[in-house]
């Protein structure tokens, strides 16, 4: 969570004005009245301050790099085995424009696979004069190289010096360019990297995330990446940072056979297209615009290098595959994740945490893990618990009530290290120390410790380049273990946020503990952290105080004007020396200044490195230690993490949730969105924080949003401090809305826990888009308020207050090609092609489709994965329009990294015939076959047929009128041998 938060209840004696006055003069507070909590300094709102910034893209002033630079020529081009090298040298004066222009760069070329081109463009002297300084090591995020050497590829690479160097990416097959700078001015200097590439009008492009906005980019928005402690509000730069896009073009075909591109907005109905999607990564972690317009893309980083991959595809499955297969593929998450987990912050105690657990069996509502916010801490210190709530002893009772139960339990890691107040012996913090003697911590310029602000109050942060940090963390998480069985870790904060510019800590230890600053309710436009926890708003004198300056403070970020444009800070190159703090080109960072709430550019790692290199892949550091952590604490067993800012990548190790949302509609809309831009970045482990985050939610919106959840692979209810409860238990309706939903996902798991599998070896998506399932469609490519649980199942959930029904599209192009079946009646729908249907969804109903042509294998609901995985399996066949089905599952002992033991069972249905084909390694299930049902039965033979024999009829029912056809009695464990048959 963030700082768009609420605060504690406990009343105040300290009137605002005195906390003002005392943040003023930076003095230890002395005055405290009886019932006021411990006199402790409140940081103020001022360290969180900085000179504003207009951001470039807003600037009246700013210059058009393309106007001003002289662009580069290359000479000296050498074909090399996997592509060819060049030269490039400015082709004029230099600019200068927002940094210092490097006049001479490497160009490299290689085709790495057959799908896979790389173009990279380097300082030729790299960290020399003018040089940018840091290029990602291929240690700190994976560099991917050639594999094959002479790759046929699909793509061609062609370059100009006409009028400057320009490249060009042509897919030879349909002869379309999919990425061109010709004609368009490269600019490389110190703190500033622009190129551009035209796109076709109306582009469909989709990814450059992390993001809150359409699951279709629009082409009016500029996308920042600066990883910001921010809530998730549209359209801002958040947590995550993915520079990878997946473009689809539509094409028909001409009379003369060539194909011509299409728009969607002219694409006709009922009219079947071809399209061809591609990928485009972009290998850097800097501080970056990436500007989309009606006519193109312009990138734009204050620093890194050039260092693009095309992914060729041709279709979104295959762009997907590759991408995943360079940067990482998905991690296969535990069985048990896939369970439902319940959080807030403001579980104040393991008996709080019990009474949750009591609460869903009382009622009957599956309940898998249950989480623990900040609450559980010593004084918001990692790895030390809060001693009258979470006491270890009373922790280790109730955690081994809980696992015996089947159930787990995941507590919050903060990713910043309370730095003790050195004067006061009782407020040694060992796990400071520990890190401290072994060099992991950042550092300022100077070598001292560089000290920032967050929860605990002033703290440090690890340094994952240092050589200590990540054995450091893993021997905390390894104690702590020892001190209270954790199952998972939930990082947070790892932006990575500080509530102060700079190392506000430094010199002002004799301050701590520090109050950690908290928002007002409802302040969650521009959240500024300025009250201390115990402040209560319905005191009116503070109130009163609080809302007035409350206005003042609004002043810290002014609204950009056309005119005004003397109060903002402006920086210009200097030769050799690079300006972190005020780079000349400022981006779009939703909180201004670089500097503010997060650590400071000029933070320094053990090598070096500033932070501004580093600053969008920290994120991705703690991810690798807390998986190294957690591979110690449960050896062989697949860590299951949950963290906040990821990069490309994180997903081989990491599932993300949604971040500090709010409990209203649209955060609740958005979520499918975001869920579909991580599918394609690679982290399928995905959920928002059901019935909202910040604010109060309501017996509607919860009651939807648990349903609509319950189709995400990572189902969680989360809410704020201080916001009424919002368990499934607290509404008769939601409670019955909620196991109705989860019904469904409970027999479903098997199917969610292939389709992970097939995530994790083969880079297929969980959660799908109609765009990629039905890609003749150009009428689905922005569908966005329905998804795919796979290949399978379609989810159309009313995303608004106050309805009784839904408008949605059963995709399916040409009338009559596609059949979907009703998942709660069983029957098959009607499927106009392209039209909104209207289908009925009443509160507590969330309308769920299957797609004819699928077999799904499916276990019975239960309250916890445990007890689900020990129940009688079903087959659910949903025939297609020619009667056929495919479908497959895949089985293991679900925590094993590499598990020894696994099953596979193959489905095909074909002329009125089902085969199971089981792959047997060695896994075994053991659970008897219950039912299997066909759907879209038109007629049975004399006998259906089990294995060749009759089935007696008593265990054979036809309904003609649904066409359904459901078969019983099996005496036989469902996966033993190599196959089965069911004939009808
Ligand atoms: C750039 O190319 C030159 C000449 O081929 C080479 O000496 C130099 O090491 C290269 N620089 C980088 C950063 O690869
Ligand atoms: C750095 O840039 C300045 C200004 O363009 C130039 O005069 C100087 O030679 C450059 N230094 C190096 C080492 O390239």
């Amino acid at each position: 969570m963030g700082p768009s938060r609420n605060w504690k209840k406990t009343l105040g004696g300290l009137s605002v004005f005195w906390l003002m006055a005392q943040a003023q003069t930076q003095s230890t507070p002395t005055a405290s009245s009886s019932s006021s909590p411990p006199p402790q300094y409140t940081l103020p709102v001022s360290a969180n301050e900085a000179p504003p910034v207009i951001p470039n893209i807003r600037d009246p002033l700013a210059v058009d790099a393309q106007t001003a630079c002289p662009g580069y020529v290359a000479s000296n081009v050498k074909q090399t085995a996997s592509g060819l090298t060049a030269s490039l040298s400015l082709a004029g004066h230099a600019c200068n424009v927002y940094g210092t222009d490097i006049d001479s760069l490497n160009l490299t070329v290689e085709y790495q696979t057959t799908d896979r081109l790389h173009v990279e463009i380097v300082p030729t002297h790299i960290g020399a004069g003018n040089a940018t300084q840091y290029l990602i090591p291929p240690s700190v995020v994976a560099k991917p190289g050639v594999e094959e050497s002479n790759a046929e590829s699909d793509l061609e690479f062609s370059w100009t010096n006409e009028p400057s160097f320009g490249f060009e990416v042509i897919r030879k097959s349909t002869k379309d360019v999919l990425f061109s700078t010709k004609g368009k001015k490269l600019v490389f200097e110190n703190q500033f990297i622009e190129f551009a590439s035209p796109l076709p009008e109306n582009y469909n492009l989709y990814g450059l995330g992390e993001s809150v906005h359409a699951f279709r980019l629009s082409n009016n928005y500029t996308k920042t990446f600066y990883a910001a402690d921010a809530g998730a509000t549209t359209d801002i730069n958040i947590y995550g940072t993915h520079p990878f896009y997946l473009e689809t073009r539509y094409f028909t075909q001409s009379p003369s056979g060539g194909l011509s591109l299409v728009t969607t907005n002219e694409a006709e109905p009922n009219k079947n297209y071809t399209s061809f999607s591609h990928g485009v990564y972009s290998r850097n972690a800097h501080g970056q615009d990436i500007v989309l317009q009606p006519d193109g893309i312009t990138w734009r980083a204050i620093g890194g290098s050039i260092d693009l991959y095309f992914f060729s595809g041709p279709t979104q499955p295959e762009v997907t595959t590759s991408y995943l297969k360079a940067v990482g593929l998905p991690a296969l998450q535990q069985y048990w994740t896939f369970g439902f987990h319940q959080c807030r912050w403001g579980y104040k105690s393991w008996s709080d945490l019990e009474d949750v657990v009591d609460n869903h069996i009382k009622f009957g509502i599956p309940l898998e893990t249950v989480w623990t916010d900040i609450d559980w801490m010593l004084r918001y210190r990692d790895f030390e618990n809060e001693p009258v709530g979470f006491d270890y002893e009373a922790g280790n009772s109730f955690l081994q009530r809980l696992h015996d139960g089947g159930r787990h339990y995941v507590p919050i890691f903060d990713s910043a290290i309370y730095i003790p107040n050195p004067q006061i012996e009782s407020d040694a913090y060992p796990t400071f120390d520990r890190g401290n003697e072994t060099g992991s911590f950042l550092k300022n310029p100077d070598g001292s410790l560089y000290i920032g602000s967050v929860w605990p109050g002033y703290t440090v942060f690890p340094d994952w380049l240092s050589e200590g940090a990540e054995q450091w963390w893993i021997d905390e998480m390894v104690l702590y273990y020892q001190k209270t069985a954790y199952d998972g870790a939930w990082v947070d904060m790892s932006e990575i946020s500080s509530f102060c510019v700079g190392s506000c800590g430094s010199g002002n230890l004799g301050l701590n503990p520090v109050h950690p600053p908290f928002a007002l309710p409802g302040e969650t436009k521009n959240p500024v952290l300025k009250y201390p926890e115990w402040f209560n708003v319905t005191n009116t004198t503070e109130a009163a105080a609080a809302s007035s300056a409350l206005a003042s403070f609004s002043s810290a970020y002014p609204a950009p004007t056309s005119t005004g444009t003397a109060s903002y800070v402006r920086t210009t190159p200097t030769p050799g020396v690079r300006d972190v703090n005020y780079p000349p080109y400022a981006i779009n960072n939703v909180k201004g200044p670089l500097a503010v709430a997060a650590i400071s550019p000029n933070a320094t790692h053990a090598d070096g490195t500033l932070e501004y290199d580093m600053h969008n892949i920290w994120g991705h550091g703690i991810i690798k230690a807390t998986y190294a952590a957690l591979s110690k604490v449960f050896p062989g067993h697949r860590p299951f993490i949950i963290a906040r800012s990821t990069f490309s990548g994180s997903g081989a190790l990491a599932g993300h949730w949604g971040g500090d949302n709010w409990s209203n509609w649209p955060s609740m809309a958005f979520s499918i969105p975001q869920a579909l831009q991580m599918s394609i970045l690679g982290i399928p482990m995905f959920g928002s924080d059901t019935c909202g985050f910040a604010d109060n939610t309501d017996m509607e919106l919860c009651n939807r949003w648990m349903q609509l959840s319950a189709f995400f692979p990572f189902y969680r209810n989360h809410n704020i401090l201080g916001a009424i409860s919002q368990e499934a238990y607290t509404w008769a309706s939601v409670i019955d809305a909620s196991k109705s939903a989860m019904t469904i996902r409970y027999q479903l798991l098997p199917y969610l826990y292939t389709l992970f599998y097939h995530a994790h070896t083969a880079g297929h998506t969980v959660m799908r888009a109609l765009a990629w399932e039905f890609p003749n469609d150009p009428s689905l490519a922005s569908a966005d308020r329905q998804f795919l649980l796979g290949p399978s199942i379609l989810v159309i959930p009313v995303l608004e207050p106050g309805a009784t029904s839904v408008n949605g599209v059963l995709p399916g192009l040409i009338e009559g090609h596609e059949k979907w079946y009703d998942w709660y009646n069983q029957t098959a729908v009607p499927v106009p092609s392209q039209v909104n249907t209207t289908i009925d969804a009443p509160l507590g109903h969330i309308p769920v489709f299957v797609r004819g042509g699928s077999v799904l294998p499916l276990q019975q609901p239960a309250l916890t994965t445990r007890d689900a995985r020990q129940s009688p399996w079903d087959v659910l066949a949903a025939l297609d329009k020619d009667g056929n089905a495919t479908g497959d599952l895949y089985l293991d002992d679900g925590v094993s990294v590499q598990p020894n033991a696994t099953l596979t069972a193959e489905f095909t249905v074909q002329q009125r015939k089902l085969v199971a084909v089981m792959n047997q390694g060695g896994w075994v299930d053991g659970n008897s076959l219950r039912n299997i049902t066909i759907l879209g039965v038109d007629s049975v033979r004399r006998a259906v047929k089990f294995n060749g024999r009759p089935v007696p009829r008593r265990n054979v029912h036809l309904d003609e009128a649904k066409h359904t056809l459901v078969v019983s009695g099996f005496d036989i464990s469902a996966w033993a041998g190599d196959h089965w048959t069911l004939e009808w």
